[in-house]
């Protein structure tokens, strides 16, 4: 019969069917090795930059073959179907040749597939494991300001001396700023201390002197308190000036205070401080709110009075001013100056911690650069 077909004719096209599929298959052979044998991870890129898409084409490349050569649509396919065509003679020597065909196609595809997918579970095994010896993450732990530090270690001292600690206003008025504290208007007091004002008349205070003000009206007298905080001038940048600054201001009102009292309070604030061997000396000097008034120094931590570079070779460090409370301040919140006598002083809380840290630049201090900050827990 014109339709039956000998072996023959099944034989040669099984022969051209495997030369065409091994042609096709050679170079996704060679794409497959490759990714099998490299360092590829699933979602970065290996050491020589291939990208990870490479394990996932060399699959899809190996599904195109499969579907090609061994589908339903495929040639092989075809072919099996022909069987019934051949002469019976040669039915089953057609049929084990095709079964031969078909195992040399699907034999070296299912091979690659099964390697490719034990690589790829082999990088999601590593990708997902967790190494136990590795460091954990330590969360990162906020720390004090170095004036905050300064500013609590002083408050602990003059807590154990038995003194309150009071809390000011940063924006005042006038009254509280300047009048109040002996400096009426047109002194020239209150160009040394020139501040920033709003519009409708409040002042940022220039010292935290304001805050004896608002003590003794609300305390009355006797009081012994210390008020650290936040002051503003219209002072220039520069190493030693900032015009956002901290001070912390020291009062004493009772019957019988003298400048003894005094000397003794900050004597004892710095022998706290600094160390029990700190010497102490008071300077005459002029503050509106004070008189007599006094700036004081003490003996440079540094180099104990030799002469240093913190102390700029004089052995002394200037710390801040001081007086026994005027008798026109004790008047403006009520207070009689022939039965009570009292003495204030304060200092900068900013060169304070320069002396302490060896600073050279109190700008530092608020630049906010935490590689600085860092340093000073
Ligand atoms: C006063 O402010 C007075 N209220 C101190 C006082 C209090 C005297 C009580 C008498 C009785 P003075 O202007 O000197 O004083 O400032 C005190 C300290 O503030 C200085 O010693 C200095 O350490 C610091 N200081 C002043 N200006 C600046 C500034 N621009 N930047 C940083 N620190 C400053």
């Amino acid at each position: 019969m014109a339709d039956k077909l000998s072996f023959k004719d099944i034989e040669a096209k099984i022969a051209d069917l495997l030369s065409t599929f091994y042609k096709e298959l050679e170079p996704v052979k060679s794409v497959v090795w490759d990714s099998v044998s490299s360092d590829l991870t699933l979602r970065g890129k290996d050491a020589a930059g291939n990208d990870t898409v490479a394990l996932v084409e060399s699959k899809t490349k190996l599904q195109d073959l499969r579907t090609r050569y061994s589908g339903k649509k495929s040639e092989l396919s075809t072919l099996k179907r022909s069987i019934g065509l051949v002469i019976p003679e040669d039915r089953a020597k057609t049929g084990q040749a095709i079964q031969k065909l078909e195992i040399s196609i699907t034999d070296p595809l299912t091979q690659m597939e099964d390697d490719l997918n034990v690589k790829i579970s082999e990088i999601r095994t590593a990708e997902e494991s967790i190494d136990v010896t590795l460091p954990g993450r330590r969360p990162r732990r906020g720390h004090r300001h170095p004036i905050t530090l300064l500013r609590e270690r002083i408050e602990d001292i003059f807590v154990a001396l038995g003194y309150a600690i009071e809390d000011g206003r940063e924006l005042e008025t006038d009254f509280y700023n300047f009048t109040a504290l002996n400096i009426p208007d047109n002194h020239p007091a209150r160009g040394a201390q020139d501040t920033f004002y709003t519009t409708d008349g409040f002042a940022l205070r220039s010292q935290t002197s304001t805050v004896q003000i608002h003590a003794m009206q609300r305390r009355g007298v006797p009081v012994r308190m210390i008020a650290p905080g936040r002051v503003f001038r219209r002072d220039t940048p520069d190493p030693t000036h900032n015009p956002m600054f901290f001070q912390v201001e020291g009062l004493c009102v009772d019957r019988g205070i003298t400048m003894a009292h005094l000397k003794g309070t900050v004597a004892e604030f710095l022998r706290r401080m600094f160390g029990p061997e700190t010497v102490t000396r008071f300077r005459p000097s002029y503050f509106p709110f004070t008189e007599p008034s006094a700036e004081f120094d003490f003996g440079c931590f540094k180099c104990k009075g030799s002469g240093c570079r913190i102390c700029k070779n004089s052995g002394w460090i200037e710390l801040g001013g001081s007086g026994m409370v005027h008798p026109n301040v004790l008047r403006i919140v009520g207070v009689d100056p022939q039965e009570y006598s009292g003495f204030a002083f304060g200092l900068g809380i900013d060169r304070m911690a320069a002396l302490m840290y060896n600073l050279d630049d109190i700008r530092l201090l608020f630049e906010n650069d935490v590689r600085f900050l860092e340093q000073f827990e």
